[in-house]
């Protein structure tokens, strides 16, 4: 397992959306560490419904760099990880995988069935506003698969790497490059995540709101005073 070299704290504060990238290869161990802190990631119900592809190779990269306006660092970053939300995988399996995997590490039969049962009715039932998922599964996505893309992205930061968090990208052209189910009903690009060290210097850090600003106090619109 590779040192940390930078503290959380730091990372938060000193981390940058880095445009431009050395295109050096990531050593296999590094990047283990980083899926792992994915892997480790909550979710609701611990259904881990994401499933994310790591883009090495430089050919697909140049296809994948096509898919997202050109932005250069998806061809010179050293990987670039993207991000799918799996959003019917619960109903196709995953579910009985978690609880199989719950009951391997120590829940009783009991706890597991309530587990299943939770699940099929929180996410199985009527649209509506359990959960917060309404009908929209993709909102319900994303919400699992970014804690996943945060945890890699701050676990590589930490580790001594740049990264750059992209959105900028059309869909159906990278699940055509990487062969992603085209079914939007199923699988959900979110966004992309480019590792790697940066060349040059970052853009400076363009700052950021008040606290008070988007931060309220027991109610909303009430800033925040701290
Ligand atoms: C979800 C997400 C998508 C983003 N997409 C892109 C992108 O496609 N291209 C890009 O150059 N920067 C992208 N960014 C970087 C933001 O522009 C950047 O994080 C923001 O300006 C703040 O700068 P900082 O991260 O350096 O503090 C994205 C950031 C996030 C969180």
């Amino acid at each position: 397992m590779a040192a940390s070299q930078k503290p959380l704290d730091q990372v938060v504060h000193e981390r940058r959306a880095t445009q431009e990238f050395d295109s050096k290869p990531i050593p296999d161990a590094d990047l283990k560490q980083i899926l792992e802190a994915g892997r480790h990631a909550p979710s609701g119900y611990n259904l881990q419904p994401w499933r994310f592809i790591v883009v090495r190779d430089p050919e697909q990269r140049k296809a994948l760099r096509g898919a997202a306006f050109n932005q250069p660092k998806v061809e010179n970053a050293s990987a670039v990880i993207v991000a799918v939300a799996a959003l019917k995988a619960w109903q196709e399996g995953d579910l009985d995988k978690v609880a199989a995997l719950s009951k391997e590490h120590g829940f009783t039969d009991q706890q597991v069935e309530g587990m299943k049962k939770s699940v099929t009715g929180a996410l199985g039932g009527e649209p509506g506003d359990i959960c917060g998922w309404g009908p929209d599964w993709a909102v319900w996505g994303n919400r699992q698969t970014m804690i996943a893309f945060t945890h890699m992205m701050l676990e590589a930061e930490s580790l001594g790497y740049d990264t750059a968090p992209m959105e900028g990208m059309m869909e159906s052209q990278v699940k055509k490059v990487l062969g992603i189910p085209t079914d939007n009903q199923k699988f959900r690009v979110v966004a992309m995540l480019a590792i790697g060290h940066k060349k040059g210097e970052d853009k400076p850090f363009a700052g950021r709101f008040p606290l008070e600003y988007n931060f309220f106090d027991n109610k909303w619109g009430n800033g925040i005073k701290l």
